[in-house]
């Protein structure tokens, strides 16, 4: 075996699940990043981490409030990742700029992309400094999904955004 940095590991765990952390602004629009590391924490009771740059706009809003909605969305929003991810909802309203199509959940006003397999509502319980991420521990409140909706994995890492399998 080779020696290898750690940001290099994801290139040998493609594909790699994607998702947006979708959660509500001061002025209630939403907002939108893209996020990589997350990952089911327990099943009973219910619980989700998830791992956040200090330059994110959403640690500040989740600091805030702490409802969260973790949403894996369809192949359709591939370019709304790289989008998502490599802008900040501090200056901009994503969901405008990007044109993303948004749908209501019930039991929470956060909304999520209307191309979207599975959406998971939690709120923020515990967070631990990781030194240039924060770890964020949440208990799940509710999950939605929709199997029609094909999801959209990382590949080579991030480099590509598409479907598991190549049809
Ligand atoms: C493919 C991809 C995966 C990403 N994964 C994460 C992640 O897991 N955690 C994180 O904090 N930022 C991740 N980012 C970066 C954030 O999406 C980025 O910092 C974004 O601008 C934050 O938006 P905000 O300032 O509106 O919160 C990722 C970006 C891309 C393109």
């Amino acid at each position: 075996m080779k020696e290898i940095k750690i940001a290099q590991a994801p290139v040998f765990t493609s594909p790699n699940p994607m998702t947006f952390i979708c959660s509500k602004k001061a002025n209630g629009k939403m907002n939108m990043a893209t996020l990589a590391f997350w990952t089911y924490a327990s099943t009973n009771p219910g619980k989700i981490v998830f791992s956040l740059n200090k330059e994110a706009y959403t640690l500040e809003l989740l600091a805030k409030n702490k409802e969260v909605v973790i949403a894996v969305p369809g192949v359709s929003l591939a370019g709304a990742l790289i989008a998502c991810g490599t802008s900040s909802g501090r200056d901009t309203d994503k969901v405008e700029k990007f044109g993303i199509e948004m749908q209501k959940l019930d039991g929470t006003d956060i909304e999520v992309p209307k191309d979207t397999r599975l959406a998971i509502v939690a709120d923020v319980c515990e967070t631990v400094d990781a030194n240039d991420h924060v770890l964020h521990i949440c208990n799940v409140k509710n999950v939605f999904a929709d199997e029609s909706v094909e999801a959209v994995f990382g590949w080579n890492g991030y480099a590509e955004l598409a479907a598991a399998q190549k049809k």
